[in-house]
């Protein structure tokens, strides 16, 4: 059998599989419907200092191939995330990443100084600075390559735990955000969040999300998160984890020819939060098919007309 595992930072994961922010809640919403265990890891919805309800309704609508949401980041404050939540993570047999937002490089460093002070059996952070739902939900640091590598540096400086840097498609330049990321200290990075969005209703003629514009994710926007991973892919040397409109075996494989080394899953838990299971079947079989030994030697492989 082809040997499955991944290396991120001074992690070795079970498979590539991932579960992704913000469609997993805190990791412990869904036991019965799935086994958790089978995943390579689970990434929790965005933490921030203090508790948000997030945006008023309404916040998500479908669209073709995809939907648009606008939560804005509700959650529960991290002092409530480290007493209430993160001791459960102690037996649920998958490694847990910590996704946080702020909207400033204090706000972010206090999340991990509360999260760091106490055995919160998280493996690391995802580092959300691509929202698009919120005024400062941290795109202000997302869009700007100073800003991003400055903020890395910090959060780099108060935890020895991972450090992955979630990276935002509405930039002009992917690449330059990464390699500031890079500089900064990040062990790897997440490509991408959601893609700035807009719905209409024709016969009521208003906007179907309240804060006018959202986040358009799932299968529509799966070719821009291809083309994201790629372009980071050859622009870095740290590890890229793939996201956006991964639904089956051959869109995580697509990613992992990008320069993938992991992929994580999203939109497609809404329809079956087992969806990650069969994507981890799906691959299983490619690699045998193929006579691939290792996913890790399948990352980057994509051949392209131009070098
Ligand atoms: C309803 C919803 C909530 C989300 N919440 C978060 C979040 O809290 N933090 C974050 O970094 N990304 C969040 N995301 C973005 C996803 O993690 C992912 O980057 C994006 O949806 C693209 O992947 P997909 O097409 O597989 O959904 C959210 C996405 C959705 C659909």
């Amino acid at each position: 059998m082809a040997d499955i595992t991944v290396t991120i930072g001074k992690h070795t994961f079970q498979n590539p599989v991932f579960a992704a922010s913000g469609t997993f809640g805190y990791g412990l919403e869904n036991p019965d419907l799935v086994d958790i265990s089978a995943f390579g890891a689970i990434v929790t919805k965005s933490i921030t200092r203090q508790p948000r309800e997030g945006n008023p309704p309404p916040r998500i609508v479908e669209t073709p191939s995809g939907m648009i949401n606008s939560i804005g980041l509700s959650n529960i404050g991290v002092d409530k995330y480290v007493s209430d939540m993160a001791p459960k993570y102690a037996d649920i047999g998958c490694p847990v990443i910590m996704n946080i937002a702020g909207s400033s490089e204090d706000e972010y460093c206090e999340i991990v100084e509360i999260t760091e002070s106490v055995n919160s059996n998280i493996i690391g952070y995802e580092v959300n600075i691509s929202c698009p739902n919120v005024k400062h939900g941290g795109i202000e640091f997302g869009v700007n390559a100073e800003l991003t590598e400055s903020l890395t540096s910090k959060i780099r400086k108060r935890t020895g735990k991972l450090v992955i840097m979630k990276l935002s498609p509405n930039v002009t330049d992917i690449r330059s955000i990464a390699k500031a990321a890079e500089a900064g200290g990040a062990d790897a990075l997440s490509a991408i969040n959601t893609v700035y969005g807009m719905s209409i209703n024709p016969h009521t003629k208003k906007s179907e999300i309240y804060t006018t514009y959202g986040g358009l994710s799932g299968p529509a926007i799966k070719p821009v998160g291809l083309a994201c991973v790629h372009k980071v892919s050859l622009a870095v040397d740290v590890p890229v984890i793939g996201i956006g409109g991964i639904t089956s075996g051959k869109d995580a494989v697509e990613y992992i020819l990008a320069g993938a080394s992991a992929i994580q899953v999203g939109t497609a838990n809404y329809r079956d939060p087992a969806t990650g299971i069969s994507i981890l079947d799906d691959l299983k079989r490619y690699l045998a098919e193929q006579n691939i030994a290792t996913v890790a030697e399948m990352i980057g492989m994509v051949e392209t007309y131009e070098s």
